[in-house]
C-alpha cells in the first residue's frame, strides 16, 4: 500500500519546464494550493522534480501510481488535473503525452531556445 493515494511531480528543477517553455512553477504551485484547499495533504503529494528527460514538451507533470504523463501543462490545467484525476481518478486526455506523436523525447531548439517542431 502507497503512502499516498496520489503521488504528484512536476517538473520544476529542469532547464526548461520551470519558466521557459511555460510555467512549470506555476502548475506545481496551483496543484499544492488546490490540495491544501480540499485538506487532502495526506492523500495526495506535490512534489517538485528535477528534468523527465522529454524536455520541449513542458511543462510536464506525472501522476503516480498511475503512471500518467501530462505535457504542456497550465496552472488552468492544473485545475481540471486536479478535480478530474486527483479527485475523480479519471485521466485528463487532452493532456496526456503522446511521445510518439509529440515528436522526440527532446525536441530541438533555435539559438533563442524557442522550439522548433
Ligand atoms: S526541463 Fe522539464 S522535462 Fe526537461
Amino acid at each position: 500500500m502507497s503512502v499516498y493515494e496520489r503521488h504528484v511531480f512536476v517538473c520544476t528543477r529542469g532547464e526548461w519546464c520551470p519558466a521557459v517553455d511555460g510555467d512549470g512553477l506555476g502548475v506545481h504551485a496551483r496543484l499544492k494550493a488546490l490540495v491544501k484547499a480540499a485538506g487532502l495533504a495526506d492523500r495526495v503529494r506535490i512534489n517538485h522534480s528535477g528534468c523527465f528527460s522529454q524536455c520541449g514538451n513542458g511543462p510536464m507533470l506525472v501522476v503516480y501510481p498511475d503512471a500518467v504523463w501530462y505535457a504542456g501543462v497550465s496552472p488552468d490545467d492544473a485545475d481540471e488535473i486536479f478535480e478530474r484525476h486527483l479527485l475523480g481518478g479519471e485521466p485528463v486526455e487532452r493532456l496526456r503525452y503522446q511521445p510518439a506523436t509529440m515528436g522526440p523525447h527532446k525536441l530541438p531548439r533555435d539559438e533563442s531556445g524557442h522550439v522548433v517542431r
